[in-house]
């Protein structure tokens, strides 16, 4: 088949599959006169090349992406993760920019404002990073938690912790939940059990693949709590255990921002994880494992980014949520949220 035929069929242009031959990515038979000649598989290659290019791959993505040199469902499941991220991005700014043209243009206090925040939320998106390294921790992370007799158990209570973010959003099996931070799918599991249907997102490509050799019936993606990659008003609950405490103050109101536009009307939030009840008690509680002479505790708190609860508390009532709290022990909160 000639260049011009296949273009015709694919509906594009003999200029792009040319561009698509130059970056190597299909290879034609050359025949007499120096005619590509292009077979069905061929046109096929080209075919997937088009639908990657439309889903915004790079020409250097699809190379590897075709050569299989990338695990290919990984690969559009970040792909997936990116465009949420700049879907989000690009809604922030019109939002911004709908606020700038009902006031003065002109380079008033509060566009400068506006403009600022919303540079530092890009900002605070892209920086994130893994300090925690977990793709390194997956094949170990549930053998690791049952570890017990350190000075600092962290994990004192996992299991009840679990189980009471279960029974306080009840799931009904119809309904489709989010587990942010899903890790090893501990928590998921739990609702898998009760009949929901669960998304779990998580930003370590490892504890996915542990959660999905575990969980095969959960919708695993690669995702961070900055930009989920589900719909808005996409879910009947959210759910996040041990997770949270990896993102600071600011990028927890973020991620609870987040929560909020992937939970439909009437959606039920639950988070379990490591905080103090407010700025007071963080003080007293540290005081105590200074007292006992407990580095090891100190040590960890310091390493992360224990919740303030009445931060978050105060964020969800503000946004008409009802809020429920719980105290496992000192360091280990329960924060249940209905709209
Ligand atoms: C300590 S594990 C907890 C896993 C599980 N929820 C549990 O209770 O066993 C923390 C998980 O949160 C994930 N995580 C941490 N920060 C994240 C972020 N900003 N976005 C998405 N996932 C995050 C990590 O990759 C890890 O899998």
């Amino acid at each position: 088949m000639r260049i011009k035929e296949v273009a015709n069929r694919l509906g594009t242009t003999t200029r792009t599959i040319r561009f698509y031959e130059e970056k190597g990515l299909v290879k034609p038979e050359k025949g007499a006169n120096d005619y590509r000649n292009y077979k069905e598989e061929d046109v096929k290659e080209l075919k997937g090349i088009l639908a990657l290019r439309e889903v915004g791959m790079s020409t250097v993505q699809i190379k590897k992406f075709l050569k299989g040199e990338v695990d290919q469902f990984s690969f559009l499941d970040m792909q997936r993760s990116v465009l949420y991220e700049e879907m989000i991005q690009i809604r922030d700014m019109i939002g911004v920019l709908d606020k700038m043209m009902e006031g003065d243009l002109t380079g008033s206090e509060d566009t400068m404002e506006l403009a600022q925040k919303l540079k530092e939320i890009k900002q605070m998106r892209k920086n994130w990073k893994d300090r925690w390294d977990f793709d390194a921790q997956a094949e170990q992370y549930d053998e690791n938690i049952k570890t017990t007799g350190y000075g600092f158990n962290v994990h004192q209570q996992y299991e009840e912790a679990l189980t009471r973010v279960r029974d306080c959003i009840n799931p009904l099996r119809h309904e489709l939940g989010l587990d942010i931070g899903v890790g090893t799918g501990n928590l998921a599991e739990l609702f898998l059990d009760r009949g929901t249907q669960m998304i779990g997102v998580d930003q370590s490509e490892r504890m996915l693949r542990v959660c999905l050799n575990k969980h095969p019936n959960i919708d695993a993606r690669r995702g961070h709590f900055l930009s989920l990659p589900v719909s808005d008003k996409g879910v009947d609950f959210v759910v996040s255990s041990y997770a949270l405490h990896h993102l600071t103050d600011e990028e927890k109101e973020l991620a609870l921002a987040e929560m909020d536009r992937v939970l439909i009307n009437g959606g039920r939030l639950a988070i379990a994880d490591l905080m103090f009840e407010n700025q007071a008690t963080k003080k007293s509680i540290l005081q105590q494992y200074l007292d006992e002479g407990n580095d090891e505790a100190i040590d960890a708190i310091n390493d992360e980014y224990y919740a303030d609860r009445s931060r978050l508390v105060s964020w969800l009532i503000d946004r008409d949520y009802r809020v429920e709290t719980h105290q496992f022990n000192r360091i280990l909160h329960l924060v249940f949220a209905s709209k």
